[in-house]
């Protein structure tokens, strides 16, 4: 892939001050130094409220997604709860334009799921949405189920995929499955933006790994992630990790 389709992100104005997104450390990060975006993959990790959502939630808002999730066709909407960061923001895009994208919120996917099924109660001229999704509505699945044929019957390639905490639906196997797919797309001239707490997804190779924290956003690999780090000296000698965090000593 020689050009990328989200190059930068950026806050060129301030926010009103009034704003509880100034208190996020992402946010300062954006308005002092902006965000550039080097791979086809990009991971952003960070502790809880760390502000990875609000900010890939943004982004995808301003590249004409629904809040909600889906595809750029989609504007179903349940719950009003977007930040206005989308508003602000400032993103430099490739020359390419994406054929085809989505943007998946781990929270909302029933919800994506639900619309595709009430607009298939009066299929348009192109046919039954659910037929590009494998054809078994999402509902009539399980969570990680419904996940992973959107990823192998929907996403085609030279696309823009936005997704917040993909693994959130995945047993440690279906990771190995999303990443064998994202291999395949990423071949496909496709550009994903991922934020996760996922040690697994790290390790994609050639990713852009980015760690929101107090002080900013750092990018680092995967070894060097907190996330790794944790899961790593934890499953190392998970009896006595657990006994230390549980305060408990041998009698
Ligand atoms: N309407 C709001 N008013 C005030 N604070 C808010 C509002 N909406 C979100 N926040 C705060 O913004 C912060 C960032 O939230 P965000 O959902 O982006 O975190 P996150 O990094 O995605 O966390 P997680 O890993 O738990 O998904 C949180 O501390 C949250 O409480
Ligand atoms: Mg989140």
């Amino acid at each position: 892939m020689r050009d990328l389709y989200i190059r930068r992100m950026s806050l060129p104005e301030p926010l009103p001050k009034e704003s509880y997104l100034n208190r996020l450390p992402v946010v300062k990060h954006l308005s002092e130094c902006g965000i550039d975006f080097h791979k086809q993959v990009t991971f952003f990790v960070g502790e809880n409220g760390s502000g990875k959502s609000t900010l890939i939630e943004a982004l995808a808002i301003s590249q004409g997604f629904n809040p909600e999730g889906g595809t750029k066709n989609f504007c179903f909407s349940t719950e009003d709860s977007h930040s206005e960061l989308c508003n602000y923001l400032r993103v430099a895009r490739g020359i390419l334009h994406p054929r085809d994208g989505f943007f998946l919120r781990a929270e909302s996917f029933y919800n994506v799921a639900s619309n595709i099924d009430q607009l298939d109660r009066e299929p348009g001229p192109g046919g039954y949405i659910i037929e590009n999704y494998g054809g078994v509505s999402l509902h009539r699945q399980s969570h990680g189920e419904s996940f992973l044929a959107l990823v192998e019957k929907r996403f085609g390639g030279h696309g823009l995929y936005i997704l917040d905490e993909p693994e959130a639906a995945l047993s440690p196997r279906g990771i190995i499955r999303l990443m064998q797919n994202m291999d395949e797309l990423v071949r496909k001239d496709s550009q994903f933006i991922i934020s996760t707490h996922s040690p697994m997804l790290l390790t994609f190779p050639d990713a852009e790994i980015y760690q929101i924290q107090e002080d900013g956003i750092v990018s680092l690999p995967f070894r060097e992630t907190n996330h790794y780090r944790t899961t790593v000296r934890f499953l190392q000698n998970p009896e006595s990790a657990i006994e230390d965090i549980l305060g408990r000593t041998e009698e």
